[in-house]
């Protein structure tokens, strides 16, 4: 069955947790035992039984699980299967820009009908706009706490109508639900509470067009280690666009080695072929070390030594002819900020300065980097999966951009 990432976004404590858990709970995604033992745990502490339980207990299980396979979380829809994606709490959010797990199909942004928009709503949309996720489902929960009533609703969708068009979004793409994820209201069943709803959670992601994985991209594999095993050294690494196939003939960038793909491996045996997102193990005429990018001989991988790019500070501020390390895909190089362009607002998406000497936690930039050593990147429209990097500053990750122009 077809897999959809979908991310979920929204200011703390708006309901992100307990309608993932109301989806997985309806969608009947959780095992039976799983929700008794919930329970349980639930009335030991004399709480009432909250569905955010779920996704905690959901987390235990995942910090003990190591593949990344199995880390996966599912729930359903009417003919297709929704993957979550941890929403961006800013650690999560830089790791999964840089394991590649964030390339989000479609963002359920809840909004609390109580509270509003709030300040991490907008960051955090702005944040989707940045990662060119186009598909939103906006939610706006607690419907309960303010009766049902469609007015709060109204004031949400056209206030949010109003904030995603100024930062460029094609409302076409986008869907309003209210919601009651508590009381289990117009998530998978219609609400007899909200008969004005035009169409619940679930009914709203099913109606997204999502494309095919582009199959037809150049094939970039992203190299992460190199093992030796009986005395054969196996490159392994994830195909992150494209597909390859056996007997390829191509290069590894940044290095500029031409190789041919003898034999591809995963744990039950030999394959011909693997697509964009598999771990496989690769039998090369030459052997490349970890960062570095394997692509065909007519469509290699860009080696590149400047960035200008849009990027987000989430944990420190950063200035002008800094020193920082750039980390894209497994490879990281030492790289100084060269010029900051414009600084842009995170909540509004308004450029607010020009060439600003200082760009603040919470504020975003177009800047101009410049690289120690070549690396590859792609631009984020062509590749996105290498077009998106990681900026480490006294060995912390403290935000990400997106590279727009890329040159040697
Ligand atoms: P963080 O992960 O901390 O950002 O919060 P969150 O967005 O995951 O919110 P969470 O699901 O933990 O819910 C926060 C609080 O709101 C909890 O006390 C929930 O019980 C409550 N809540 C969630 N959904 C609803 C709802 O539909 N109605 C009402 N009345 N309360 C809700
Ligand atoms: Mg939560």
């Amino acid at each position: 069955m077809e897999s959809v990432n979908v991310v979920f976004v929204g200011h703390v404590d708006h309901g992100k947790s307990t309608t993932i858990g109301r989806l997985l709970y309806d969608g009947e995604s959780v095992t039976d035992d799983r929700v008794e033992e919930i329970q349980k745990y639930a009335e030991e502490l004399k709480r009432r039984f909250e569905f955010a339980y779920f996704l905690d207990a959901l987390e235990e299980e995942r910090k003990e699980q190591m593949t990344i396979e199995s880390t996966r979380v599912f729930f359903k829809g009417k003919n297709r299967l929704y993957t979550i994606i941890d929403s961006p709490g800013h650690k999560e959010f830089l790791k999964n820009m840089l394991t590649g797990a964030s390339q989000a199909d479609a963002a359920i942004v809840i909004v609390s009908a109580q509270e509003g928009i709030e300040e991490q709503t907008r960051r955090h949309v702005f944040l989707l706009k940045l990662l060119g996720i186009e598909h939103l489902v906006v939610a706006v929960n607690k419907m309960d706490a303010v009766r049902y009533q469609k007015e709060p609703f109204e004031r949400i969708h056209n206030a949010m109508k109003e904030f995603l068009d100024s930062l460029g979004f094609d409302l076409d793409k986008i869907s309003f639900v209210p919601i009651s994820a508590i009381e289990g209201e117009n998530v998978y069943r219609r609400s007899t509470k909200m008969p004005w709803a035009k169409k619940t959670l679930i009914e709203a992601l099913d109606a997204i067009p999502i494309k095919s994985r582009e199959l037809d991209k150049p094939l970039r594999f992203v190299v992460q280690d190199v093992y030796e095993v009986d005395g054969e050294k196996i490159v392994v690494g994830r195909v992150e666009s494209g597909v390859l196939r056996k007997g390829a003939k191509g290069v590894f960038e940044p290095s500029g080695r031409p190789a041919i793909v003898q034999q591809i491996r995963v744990y039950e045996g030999e394959r011909s072929e693997a697509k964009p997102g598999e771990c496989v193990g690769v039998i090369s005429s030459v052997i490349p070390r970890r960062g570095e990018v394997f692509g065909l001989a007519e469509s290699p991988p860009k080696k590149v030594t400047e960035i200008k790019g849009e990027v987000v500070l989430l944990l420190d501020r950063l200035r002008k002819n800094e020193t920082i390390v750039v980390k894209c895909g497994t490879a990281a190089v030492p790289a100084r900020v060269q010029n900051i362009l414009e600084k842009i607002d995170t909540e509004t998406g308004a450029i607010v300065e020009k060439q600003p000497s200082v760009v603040d936690i919470n504020e975003a930039a177009l800047m101009v980097l410049s690289l120690r050593e070549p690396m590859v990147v792609e631009r984020y429209p062509d590749i996105p999966e290498l077009g998106r990097f990681v900026i480490m500053k006294n060995g912390k990750n403290i935000g990400a951009g997106v590279a727009l122009e890329v040159s040697s």
